[in-house]
């Protein structure tokens, strides 16, 4: 991908008709390399979490609990989450090694700041040093915040929650590692640094985003989500969509200010830029090309 960007570069300073990095006017848009004023950003990072795909690794994760040293772990799932093939392999992958776990399986489907502070409170309330979420973004989401602010007990729900409602706070700690086991394909939450939530009281959705809270692995496993119903499978879909859509029509990386003062506070949406652009269009194809069949 470095290669493929410096060479991006290289053709866009030489007026390159390549496709991927040509000018605004050609149908291929890509972000432009360079600040165009000294308020506005000139950099984007891309930052990941591990991403290990296949059929059947959920039954791998108990190894990967345990080599995190892990003494005890806080599993989360939801009520129908709970009944299915992937929940099932987790509990059996974390018993094949003898890791001490407990459930948490009062998860809101469209979490809000309260079922989030549920969540909390419980993984508060015993010594966990690591957590699972299996299930779809509402899961991993409030496993997030659960992680987050276990991580960091004397934290105010609302220190990380952005604005205008909450602060926006950089968390004192670091945050206790999270394997996210996704039950659903859209939200692309296992490897988010978002937890978004309901504020019922102030009729919004809002969330933390801190880069501190992207899951230390994402375990995308196929078989979890043959048992998706229906329409869960379709407002995915439409959820791939929309992110593609809005990913590669959003501002360009370099034409968003204020520029950081430094790079740890670059934030966690950065725009449009190539790397984004190259997974958005491929989405957008993959979504084009199943209308079709
Ligand atoms: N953090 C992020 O980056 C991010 C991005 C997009 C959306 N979101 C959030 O994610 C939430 C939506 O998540 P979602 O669309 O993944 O769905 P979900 O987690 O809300 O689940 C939807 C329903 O499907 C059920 N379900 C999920 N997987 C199943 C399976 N394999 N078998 C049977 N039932 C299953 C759930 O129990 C629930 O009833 C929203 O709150 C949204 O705001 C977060």
């Amino acid at each position: 991908m470095s290669g493929s960007l410096a060479r991006g570069m290289l053709h866009k300073m030489g007026g390159s008709c390549c496709p991927h990095h040509a000018p605004a006017t050609n149908p291929f848009r890509m972000a432009k390399l360079h600040g165009n004023n000294k308020s506005t950003d000139y950099a984007f990072e891309m930052v990941c979490s591990t991403l290990r795909f296949g059929k059947g690794v959920t039954l791998e994760i108990g190894y990967d609990v345990r080599n995190l040293g892990a003494k005890k772990t806080l599993l989360v799932t939801d009520k129908n989450v709970q009944n299915t093939i992937a929940f099932k392999n987790a509990e059996q992958a974390l018993k094949n090694v003898n890791i001490d776990y407990e459930v948490f399986d009062d998860v809101l489907i469209e979490p809000s700041e309260k079922s989030m502070q549920k969540a909390i409170a419980f993984a508060k309330s015993r010594p966990f040093d690591s957590f699972i979420a299996v299930g779809g973004g509402s899961v991993i989401d409030t496993t997030k915040a659960a992680a987050l602010y276990a991580s960091n007990p004397e934290a105010d729900f609302l220190d990380f929650v952005g604005p205008p409602f909450g602060k926006s706070l950089q968390p004192k700690n670091p945050m206790l590692p999270l394997i996210a086991v996704p039950t659903t394909a859209g939200t692309g939450s296992e490897t988010t640094a978002a937890a978004i939530m309901d504020l019922p009281e102030h009729k919004c959705k809002t969330g933390i985003r801190l880069r501190c809270i992207k899951p230390y692995l994402a375990v995308v496993d196929p078989l979890n989500v043959m048992s998706m119903p229906r329409n869960v499978a379709i407002y995915s879909g439409f959820d791939v969509l929309c992110h593609a859509l809005e990913s590669y029509t959003a501002l360009p990386f370099d034409q968003r200010s204020p520029r950081p003062a430094t790079p740890e506070v670059r934030p966690v949406y950065q725009g449009s830029n190539p790397i984004s652009d190259v997974w958005s269009r491929e989405a957008l194809r993959v979504r084009d090309k199943e209308n079709q069949c």
